[in-house]
């Protein structure tokens, strides 16, 4: 297995969002953070051998990351076709073996039964932009339904969130990391020039 940092310089080449939609929260994951995200998950034994789910794939950094490792195949989820078309290129550009389909779809009723052992990673949005508190819920909801084991970012703060959510739906939060990432200034409304927010993710295993 490669290292955090070659997986993380490997996916240096994935372009971001050519027009992104802010009520999207259309924000290419930092490649240091997806790195970090799926090597860890890889570690755990929930990459090689597994399907992989990638839910709100924008860029495809996550789906991407996945496809280095060893899954029997991936697929990119999001419901908005233009970043799929440049995560298809990133495709080409990150010169992975794994087989990866990109979908349009609403990840949050997602019209797809793998069959197959799964494991789901996401950045899903936030609810920053519409003080949307837990936006992610639905995205949970979907990994419940989808995978036996899934990896998500969400805002810092969101333990007790999360956790009860898991537990509500017959998961588990086995995991937690903090983890920081980079927001272009527009998800923020200020003029820096970008802006840090604490992350954390956590693995939850789905009964
Ligand atoms: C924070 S970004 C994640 C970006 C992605 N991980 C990347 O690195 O490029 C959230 C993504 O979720 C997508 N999205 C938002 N709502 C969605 C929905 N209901 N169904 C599918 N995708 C959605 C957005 O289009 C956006 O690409």
């Amino acid at each position: 297995m490669s290292s955090v940092s070659a997986l993380a310089q490997r996916l240096a080449v994935v372009a971001g969002f050519e027009n992104p939609q802010v009520s999207l929260e259309q924000y290419r994951t930092p490649p240091e953070l997806a790195a970090r995200l799926v090597h860890d998950a890889d570690l755990q034994g929930d990459i090689d051998g597994r399907f992989v789910i990638d839910l709100g794939t924008g860029t495809g950094m996550l789906a991407l990351a996945a496809a280095l490792r060893g899954p029997t195949g991936v697929v990119g989820i999001d419901i908005d076709p233009d970043p799929l078309s440049t995560a298809r290129d990133n495709e080409g550009r990150v010169g992975t073996v794994a087989d990866i389909s990109w979908l349009r779809a609403d990840a949050t009723d997602a019209p797809l039964d793998t069959g197959e052992r799964t494991t789901v990673v996401m950045n899903p949005p936030f609810g920053a932009q519409d003080r949307n508190e837990h936006a992610d819920r639905a995205f949970l909801a979907t990994a419940a339904r989808l995978g036996d084991v899934s990896y998500s970012v969400h805002n810092a703060g969101s333990r007790a969130f999360v956790e009860s959510f898991a537990a509500d739906n017959e998961g588990t939060v086995t995991r937690k990391f903090r983890a920081e990432l980079d927001l272009p200034p527009q998800f923020e409304f200020h003029a820096e020039d970008s802006h840090t927010v604490e992350t954390e993710i956590f693995r939850i295993e789905w009964d």
